[in-house]
Parts: structure tokens; sequence; C-alpha cells
């Protein structure tokens, strides 16, 4: 692992991109406070630059050189970072002057997190700058949790992939920001679910909706409707009679168990079948292999993947977010 910690923190260093595994997904790294090097991450994934980047800190204590906490939730912030950092909760706070506006897309907010993960963790370290990274896919693509994928997605376009095996959360990180309430626990708008869940969360405050201003850019691409989108048309059913195939037409299944008895298994005769939790029937292997998942099914020539929903308890609220954003009917 050294040497790998060693060649992408030089990279960073000369102002490079890489791609780093982190706990969620694997990132695009830049070094955060190098404007020209964070150009470069939204070059490589043609992201528009109205699509602002997560800071990636390498401990709690470097907070302060990336955002400013307001006194109202400075206690907030440390009792959720005391209880989810490092790991995937993102926090969007009011900006430190010294993150470049490229980073923060000219928002005077920026999207803050620890990462978990021990290869990226080193790499900060070794830095000694945050890391700005988003998902190391195109934009608008599926993310990527494995090396392999970032391949598939950014080959020719990076010098540098570290390889350490698959990501063990395989959702992105939970994205909230804080507002606080006199005399009561305070708000946190859910601007993305993730693996850090609302029922984690209600434990330090209440839980809403983030609902996007009308007015002016949006302030989470991410919640753009359509995101994570394979490239064959995904259908999210509701129902298993809510299915009627077209004459002719190759399907493929993307289903939670994929029992043999299951109704979505047995109401077609599907090219191919892919289950999310074949082992466990647990959401936490379903989140771990759904972008897996899809982009198998992406790459066996369908017309169409048809998709059954999960239950929306837990991590089953960001599984179903991100089929929801896949899918052609959302
Ligand atoms: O797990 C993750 O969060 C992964 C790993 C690599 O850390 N990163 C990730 O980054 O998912 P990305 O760029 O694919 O998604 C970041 C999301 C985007 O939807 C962006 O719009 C939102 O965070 N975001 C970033 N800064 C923001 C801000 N200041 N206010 C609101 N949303 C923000
Ligand atoms: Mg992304």
């Amino acid at each position: 692992m050294k040497d790998g910690v060693r060649e992408a923190c030089a990279l960073l260093q000369a102002g490079g991109i890489v791609a780093l595994p982190t706990e969620t997904v694997y990132g695009l790294a830049a070094d955060a406070f190098n404007p020209e090097a964070v150009a470069k991450v939204f070059a490589a994934k043609e992201r528009p630059s109205f699509d602002p980047l997560i800071v990636h800190i390498a401990s709690r204590g470097d907070l302060k050189t990336v955002a400013i906490v307001p006194d109202e939730i400075a206690e907030t912030v440390n009792k959720l970072t005391q209880a989810f950092w490092p790991g995937p909760l993102t926090l969007i706070l009011p900006k430190h002057p010294d993150v470049p506006d490229l980073v923060t897309s000219g928002l005077p907010t920026v999207a803050v997190r620890q990462s978990a993960h021990p290869f990226f963790r080193a790499v900060g370290k070794e830095l000694g700058n945050p890391i700005a990274a988003p998902s190391a896919n195109r934009f608008g693509r599926i993310s990527p949790t494995s090396a392999s994928a970032v391949m598939k997605e950014l080959e020719g376009r990076i010098p540098l992939i570290i390889d350490a095996g698959a990501c063990s959360e395989g959702v992105e990180s939970t994205i909230i920001s804080i507002e606080p309430r006199e005399g009561k626990k305070p708000v946190f708008r859910l601007h993305r679910a993730g693996p850090i869940t609302k029922e984690q969360l209600q434990e330090f405050g209440k839980v809403e909706k983030f609902r996007e201003s009308t007015a002016g850019t949006p302030q989470a691409p991410g919640q753009l409707e359509s995101h994570y989108a394979p490239l064959t048309p995904l259908i999210l059913l509701k129902d298993p009679a809510d299915f009627i195939p077209e004459e002719g037409k190759r399907y493929g299944l993307l289903c939670y168990r994929g029992e043999d008895d299951s109704p979505y298994v047995t109401m077609h005769d599907w090219e191919t079948v892919e289950a999310l939790s074949p082992g466990s029937g647990k959401l936490a292997e379903a989140a771990i292999r759904l972008f897996h998942v899809m982009r198998l099914l992406d790459e066996a020539g369908l017309d169409a993947i048809v998709a059954e929903p999960v239950s929306e308890t837990g991590l089953g609220v960001a599984i179903m977010d991100r089929l929801r954003r896949a899918s052609v009917s959302c």
C-alpha cells in the first residue's frame, strides 16, 4: 500500500488527478486547494461547472481549514462528526475562503466529509491538504465501486487508478445540511440519501427532505432527476403486474433476492437475472452490489432493464433513490 500511497500523493502534489477508493464509491481526486487540478477533475468527468465537489479532510481537526462552523450548530457538528466520521456522512457548511470557488461552484457552502477508507486516509494524511473528489464516473453515469468500473468510465482520461478492491458501502455518502432551532434539536435537510440512514440521524435531529429552491442553479445536481443512469433504459416497477413486455424485445431483471419462486423471477422469460442480495437478503449487501449489478445488466445487450423495488427502510431509501434516478419513468 505504501508505494501506491506515495505514487498517488506525488501526482496530487504535482497538480494531477488520480482515482482512489473510498468506502462508498471510487473517487476522482485532486488537491482541493489547487484550482487547476480541480479543473482537470471537471474536464475528465465532463462534469458541468455548476455541480460542486465534496471536499475530503484527513482528520476532524482539519474541518476548520475548509469550513466555518457557525456557533449555533457547533455542538451538533461535533456530535455528528464524533458519531459518523470517518465515514459516509457529508455535511454542507459555510465555506472557508481558502476553498477555491471552482470546488463549490461558487456556492457560499462546502460539502465536507472524512473518508474511512485506509488508502484514501493515508493519501490525505501524506498530502496534508484536503482532497476534492467526486465519484470517478463520467457525469450522469453509474458510480464505480471497483477499479475495473473506473477503467470503463475514465480509461485514457486519467493517469492513475488505484485498485483496492470493491467498496464496502457501495452507494455514495449521505449528504445533509443543518438548520438550528431555538431550544429544540436541529433540522437536518437530506440532500442525498446514503449509507448513514434517517434512523441513525434521528438521534441527533429531525430529518426532513431537502427542497430545491426554484430560483437559480440547482444546489445539488446529484439530485437531478436523471443520474446514475445506465445507457440501457431501466424500468422500475411498483408491482409485477405493471410489466407489459413488447414482442421481440430482450429484457433483463434486476431483482432483490432472486429466489426461484419470486413473482418477479417467474413473471417473464428473462434474458438474464441479477440479484442485489442473493446471499443474505440484507439491504447492506444490496447496496454494495447495486452499481455493479446495474453495470452488468447495462453491458448485457438488453433492450431494457426491469427492476424490482426494494423496501424503503434504512439503506433501502438510498437504494430506491438511485433506482428512481436511473429509471426512465422517474
Ligand atoms: O460518497 C461520496 O460522497 C463520493 C465519494 C467519492 O466521497 N463522492 C460523491 O461525489 O458522490 P459526487 O460529486 O458524485 O456527488 C457529490 C454531490 C453532488 O450531487 C453535488 O451537487 C453535491 O454533492 N454537493 C457538493 N457540494 C455541495 C454544496 N455546497 N451544496 C449542496 N450540494 C453539494
Ligand atoms: Mg457522482
